[in-house]
């Protein structure tokens, strides 16, 4: 079996490589030719734990290959995914271009019946374009060729990706052909062997399912961060109302971990443009509004708490910043609260020097000289007036206190994922700042 994946991203790259780890042939297709070059010399573009390892097993054993020539790619392959980028516009809709460029692309190269699935983030409604793309191409080609799409969502986890792939919870496939159901029932087989179900269903049900995944959890985080920052106005704490609550298995005890606001490529973008789809259709989504701009408001809760420590005197001060991807094991720093902090730091006159495990010359890529550059989590603290943990790498979670006691100007934790104790933190006479925790 062959087939086509369009996009070499996150998404795409992930699927790829781990459809060809099943034994199908599978030829991942890019217009940008840099990535293409990389690729095609053994190195990947993004940082995914446990991808490295399989890519190589399968570009050795032949079943995985990359190139920017669609037309040779489709000759044969039964199914071609579409898993491109849809960035937000400036009015928060997702931007089409580059999925309705590769429908269109398909229709001018295809030469048999092919699946037509989209993995990309679409909105309600995008499976219609991209068929309507495709017939537009064959119609100019003058040619009739049979073609089915499908929706077919992807809900892996940054960090995580090739765990989820490999042994998803669920597989999502929209269509009303059974010819089509039938090529994705063989493809997805193999990674269904632990019982998890394949859920068929309408187009538009499918591509909705991805959006009320994603704002469902969004706004999980956006409730716990609220109920968080009342727990430390009222002395309650956090975490054992986290716990409290997580313990009734109709809450159950995941995605509630408070924290510097949600960020990332995939919830920021996919609230606001379900937000910006119920505007459209006459039926503004007042929760998910809500869960946005909580949400904005979160991201500045850790620089309050530093304005608030100096009294609002920032001026000259200088900070360890901990972490700066927008979550652990991912050197994606899109949308990340570490910039928003960073920003406001600097803004008030004082200066970052931060550390990430991995995502250091991602952020010398956006933030330039900006910010200072530390070796490590230790070397960032020399001199420093603060910690401030933004990111929850497992390597942050047991420092060396006696270390930093020395290093350190001011003995204070600003801590934005509770990760610390502070009865232990106390006893060394440190100064605590965490989310929603008694003060
Ligand atoms: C998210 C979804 O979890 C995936 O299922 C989905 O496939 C993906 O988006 C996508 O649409 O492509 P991802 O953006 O990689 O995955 O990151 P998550 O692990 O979900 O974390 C998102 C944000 O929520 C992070 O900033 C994280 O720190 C924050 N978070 C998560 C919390 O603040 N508290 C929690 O308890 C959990």
């Amino acid at each position: 079996m062959k087939i086509t994946v369009i996009g070499t991203g996150y998404v795409g790259l992930v699927s790829g490589t781990c459809f060809a780890e099943t034994g199908v042939q599978v030829v991942c297709v890019d217009v940008d030719e840099h990535k293409i070059k990389m690729l095609n010399n053994g190195k990947i573009p993004i940082y995914e734990p446990g991808l490295e390892d399989i890519y190589k097993r399968n570009v050795e054993k032949g079943r995985l290959s990359f190139t920017t020539d669609l037309k040779s790619s489709l000759e044969n392959s039964e199914a071609v995914f579409i898993a491109v980028g849809t960035p937000p516009d400036e009015d928060g809709s997702a931007d089409l271009k580059y999925v309705l460029g590769a429908s269109s692309e398909i229709g001018k190269h295809m030469d048999h019946y092919i699946v037509v699935a989209t993995k990309s983030t679409v909105p309600v409604g995008t499976s219609v374009k991209v068929k309507a793309a495709i017939q537009k191409e064959l119609q100019k080609r003058e040619v009739e060729i049979p073609f089915d799409v499908a929706s077919n969502p992807e809900f892996l986890k940054e960090g995580s990706a090739v765990q989820d792939f490999l042994r998803p919870d669920r597989i999502i496939i929209g269509t009303e052909s059974e010819q089509a159901i039938k090529v994705m029932k063989k493809l997805y087989k193999p990674f269904l062997l632990n019982g998890h179900p394949i859920l068929f269903m309408d187009i538009t049900s499918s591509e909705m399912t991805k959006y009320a995944a994603n704002s469902m959890l969004a706004t999980r985080i956006s409730f716990i961060n609220e109920i968080a920052n009342l727990c430390e106005i009222v002395g309650a704490d956090i975490d054992a109302v986290r716990r409290g609550i997580g313990s009734d298995p109709r809450i159950g005890n995941k995605f509630l971990y408070p924290g510097t606001g949600y960020g990332g490529s995939c919830f920021p973008k996919d609230v606001q443009a379900l937000i910006r789809t119920a505007n459209e259709k006459g039926y503004p989504l007042e929760i998910l509004k809500a869960v946005e701009s909580v949400n904005n408001r979160q991201k500045s809760t850790l620089y309050q708490k530093i304005f608030n420590h100096f009294g609002g005197k920032l001026k000259g001060l200088k900070f360890a910043m901990w972490g700066l991807a927008f979550k652990p094991k991912t050197d994606d720093m899109r949308e990340a609260p570490s910039l928003v902090i960073i920003e406001k730091l600097i803004e008030a006159g004082a200066e970052v020097v931060a550390y990430d495990p991995v995502a250091m010359k991602e952020a010398k890529r956006i933030l330039g000289n900006k910010i200072g550059y530390a070796k490590d989590e230790y070397d960032a603290c020399i001199d420093s007036d603060g910690i401030i943990l933004v990111t929850e790498w497992p390597e942050f979670r047991l420092p060396n206190f006696r270390v930093l006691e020395r290093l350190l100007k001011n003995k204070i934790i600003f801590d934005g994922r509770n990760i610390y104790d502070r009865a232990e933190l106390e006893e060394m006479n440190f100064t605590y700042y965490p989310i929603g925790r008694k003060p």
